[in-house]
């Protein structure tokens, strides 16, 4: 989709929205006729508002879009607002719109739009057959009045970036295995530019990543372990890894998952999705900071080669994991990845993880969990999230009784600490991965990785969630 400024009259197109908050003045507004508008249908701005004005002499069609009370942060209603407006439209078959804004759009609120424009543009119709009568298209053209054409084309920049997230989060585990996943990363850093290397089970398990190996040899299609490289032209101002979860199948292994757990269990990979999406972006934003994306993908299968309860295997960095549930999967992949982020010696490790269904008791689905004992990465991390629009709840792992809960008898550690604090527990077991010399962030993106129903700049599926925050930290940086 192209999204567009415009100033001056507006372009001529079958569509114009007005985007408008709680109690704004609307009399100025295009000589008054948005407000006749609003009058006519007694629209007061409420989020999720939505009237239609239909055109009365052949002239263009008035949508009034309420975005709700305006916040401090008034990016994440403008985001939602045109992603809304772009989703609800689209399924009119109105293929181009322009949108006021009566509040005018700053750098910041111009990215936003651009953001939501191209994120509620996707759907996930790669699979379907277009069925007779569908009205959906795809906009083609979204033209904002008054807004910053730079903070546009970067707005557009990070909605491609979670598009993309979120598309191959959607592909399920027949299309994206490890191979395919390790494949389109290679096909990112060819049209960006970005190097790239990929890793086969041969050299995954000569780097001594056992761990990542084990968890991956029930599959029939082996692992593979990704690691790409954004280097900037002038000498970089800081180095930072960004590490993802990469099982493009969940099954539990052996300790097999009920028929309700395994559903959506392809959005395993989201954090490997988000890494992949997040090297895309930075290779366009070209930000002075070097930048690391590390996968270890793994599809985790019951199979007579599988990985077992009770095997101890060996992780990168030299520790043991005992294997109490092969269901424990990600953070044995994580071992490896993030031993090996270690070993690149970056100011900042950041690693994202559909890692427990504890995220989901503990926080709902619409807050992630942040965890991380290093106090200004974890503002920075809070910041960052609340300037993007993505929630998330900080924990720390330094509570000593809870740890004991992974300590094993007969190797370094326990791959679960059973059900009280998992989350808390998940993060403790990856510390150990984790050069203690260099701040690190977990995110447990497990409760907000999709979602049943569309709503505001998400729609039905993947939700890329973490990749905002995560480009948001380095433009802070
Ligand atoms: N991928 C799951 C976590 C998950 C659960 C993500 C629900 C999204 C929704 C992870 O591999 C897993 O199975 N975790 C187990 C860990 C347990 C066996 C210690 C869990 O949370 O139940
Ligand atoms: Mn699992
Ligand atoms: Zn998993």
């Amino acid at each position: 989709m192209n999204v567009e400024v415009f100033s001056g009259d507006a372009p001529v197109v079958p569509a114009v929205a007005v985007l408008y908050y709680e109690g704004q003045d609307m009399s100025k507004i295009w000589g008054g006729a948005a407000e006749t508008a609003a009058r006519h249908f007694g629209a007061i701005g409420r989020k999720n508002e939505w009237f239609r004005f239909p055109s009365l002499d052949g002239g263009a069609e008035v949508f009034l879009v309420g975005l709700g009370k305006k916040k401090d942060v008034p990016t994440g209603a403008v985001r939602d607002g045109v992603a809304e407006t772009v989703r609800r439209l689209g399924a009119l078959g109105i293929a181009q719109a322009a949108v006021i804004f009566p509040d005018g759009l700053d750098e910041d609120l111009s990215a936003a739009a651009a953001e939501g424009a191209v994120l509620g543009n996707y759907r996930f119709d790669r699979f379907r057959t277009p069925k007779e009568g569908d009205r959906t298209v795809p906009m083609e053209s979204l033209f904002l009045m008054g807004g910053h054409q730079s903070a546009v084309d970067r707005g557009v920049i990070l909605g491609r970036a979670q598009t993309e997230a979120r598309d191959l989060a959607n592909r399920p585990g027949n299309d994206i295995t490890p191979q395919t996943l390790a494949e389109r990363a290679q096909k990112i850093a060819e049209e960006t530019g970005l190097e790239c290397e990929i890793w086969d089970e041969t050299k995954i398990q000569a780097e001594g990543m056992s761990a990542l190996w084990h968890v991956g040899k029930g599959s029939q299609t082996p692992p593979r372990f990704i690691h790409m490289i954004y280097r900037p032209k002038e000498r970089a101002k800081k180095k930072v890894v960004f590490v993802g979860k990469g099982i493009t199948f969940d099954s539990g292994g052996l300790c097999i998952k009920n028929r309700v757990g395994i559903r959506t269990m392809k959005c395993d990979k989201t954090g490997g999705c988000n890494v992949l999406a997040i090297m895309k972006a930075v290779a366009a934003l070209t930000p002075d900071i070097e930048v690391h994306g590390v996968v270890g993908a793994a599809e985790n299968m019951p199979d007579g080669a599988a990985y077992r309860p009770d095997d101890i295997v060996r992780a990168k960095n030299g520790k043991t994991i005992e294997i109490v549930n092969t269901d424990a999967e990600g953070r044995v992949t994580l071992a490896d990845s993030l031993s090996f982020a270690s070993e690149l010696q970056p100011d900042v490790i950041v690693d994202m993880a559909t890692l427990t269904g504890a995220a989901v008791t503990a926080l709902g689905n619409y807050t992630a969990g942040l965890l991380c004992d290093h106090d200004d990465l974890s503002r920075a991390i809070m910041d960052a999230g609340c300037r993007a629009g993505e929630r998330f709840h900080h924990f720390t792992m330094d509570d000593d009784k809870l740890r004991e809960q992974i300590d094993s008898p007969v190797a370094d550690l326990l791959n679960s600490g059973g059900p009280g604090g998992g989350m808390i527990t998940a993060g403790m077991f990856l510390k150990e991965f984790v050069n203690p010399d260099i701040p690190w962030a977990h995110l447990d993106i497990a409760a907000v990785d999709f979602y049943e129903k569309p709503f505001g700049c998400y729609g039905k599926g993947a939700s890329a969630f973490g990749v905002r925050t995560c480009l948001e930290y380095i433009r802070s940086l």
